[in-house]
């Protein structure tokens, strides 16, 4: 007895002594100077390309928002693009000709607010489909168990980067004739089995805010494949307005302008080669994270090549003594800042309450369990080696 209690107290001062290794408690910090989160800055050619609006006093949507929509559009895989003011406005620009009030449309339960607050905004009924636990996207077989009569939708987020399973929404899609919506906010140049995000769905919209891979301060666009569509929305973008002051249907001003346009067209020169950088970096976090034990690097949906807008680590609390919050204090401490996206499920927000049928267990579960660590084109051999080891440090004083 004597000899157990002094070998716990042993045991005690050693995760006392290997706590006191980490800089949050006096420790000395893998790094002092913390790693980038991201990069969002602008090139010389951006300000320059800005710069050149500017001075032409051609500030409203023109040749440069045309030029965004044809380029990024032949990158995506789409036939039209459509460039607005904000990803948000790109999905109720979607949301509106496709879907009706009064509609069920299946939505993730784990995703960013607005690919649900905008189906609500339509006069919809969100139903929450739970997301696989590895890939954190929609759970499909979950979606095909939902389906009701009212359902006549899906609006589905490739989130993080990472392609949803296409083939397996497009089946669903034509068994029930369901309209899809993609949010691609996050996924600027994935692909799914070697095409473009854009070819598939009816419309795919994507978000251009400051920080996303494709950030041009505020903006978005969204993309369709059918003529008609594209006519539609191009009419709600602006108004309904066929001719100066004629307007054949009420719309809105969720136009872009050309400064935005420019800046756009400047970053798109950079974005293949900058995705590349992403898709390298995920591969090099993949080696690190699978040596950690208790931790786990995201998957990609087989079929789908993503583009690590974030890269979203999953850590079990039951291997650890403390919970993901003070893991992520403590990595914070050594030099490397995370993210979580997100703390709350969207059937959990308090906006989206009465949509909530406490069906979506794994995406609950993810609340507590997953951080996003640096992930962007200009990360170093020295990133690397600081969040590996930080990683290391802080899983190995809190492992259980
Ligand atoms: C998945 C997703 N959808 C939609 C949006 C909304 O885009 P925006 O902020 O440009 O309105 C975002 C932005 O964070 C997002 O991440």
């Amino acid at each position: 007895m004597a000899q157990s209690v002094g070998t716990g107290r042993a045991v005690e001062v050693a995760a006392l002594d290997k706590k006191a290794t980490l800089a949050q408690f006096g420790g000395t910090a893998v790094s002092s100077k913390p790693v980038p989160f991201m990069s969002t800055g602008l090139s010389p050619a951006d300000i320059a390309a800005a710069n050149a609006v500017l001075q032409s006093g051609m500030l409203r949507a023109a040749k440069k928002c045309e030029e965004l929509e044809s380029r990024f559009a032949a990158m995506t895989g789409a036939k039209h693009m459509m460039t607005c003011a904000n990803g948000t406005c790109a999905l109720q620009l979607a949301y509106e000709p496709l879907f009706k009030p009064g509609d069920d449309i299946l939505v993730p339960a784990w995703s960013y607010i607005a690919t649900v607050s905008m189906v609500v905004a339509r006069g919809c009924n969100p139903i929450f489909v739970d997301c696989h636990a590895d890939t954190f996207q929609i759970d499909m077989a979950d979606a095909a168990r939902k389906i009701t009569r009212q359902t006549t939708g899906i609006a589905a987020t490739h989130l993080y980067g990472c392609p949803v399973d296409i083939d397996a929404v497009q089946a669903l899609a034509s068994k029930h004739s369901l309209k899809v919506v993609y949010d691609a906010a996050q996924s600027h140049l994935a692909t799914w089995k070697g095409k473009g995000i854009g070819a598939f769905g009816d419309a795919v919209t994507y978000s251009f805010y400051a920080t996303k891979n494709l950030g041009t301060g505020e903006g978005g666009a969204l993309s369709c494949n059918d003529d008609a569509l594209a006519r539609k929305i191009k009419l709600l973008r602006s108004h309904g307005e066929t001719d100066k002051y004629l307007h054949e249907s009420v719309g809105y001003n969720y136009r872009m302008n050309d400064i935005t346009g420019a800046i756009g067209c400047s970053k798109l020169d950079r974005l293949a080669e900058q995705t590349a950088q992403r898709q390298k970096n995920a591969a090099r976090y993949d080696a690190i994270i699978a040596r950690i034990d208790g931790l786990s690097a995201p998957k990609t949906t087989p079929g789908g090549e993503a583009v690590f807008h974030l890269y979203v680590v999953k850590m079990d609390p039951a291997r650890f003594t403390c919970t993901r919050d003070e893991f992520c204090e403590a990595l914070k401490a050594e030099g490397v800042p995370t993210a979580i996206h997100y703390p709350r499920s969207l059937p959990n927000q308090p906006a989206l309450a009465r949509f909530n049928r406490n069906d979506t267990p794994v995406a609950e579960s993810l609340t507590r369990m997953v951080f996003a660590i640096p992930m962007h084109h200009d990360m170093t051999d020295d990133h690397f080696r600081i969040v590996g080891e930080a990683l290391n440090k802080v899983a190995g004083v809190f492992r259980k």
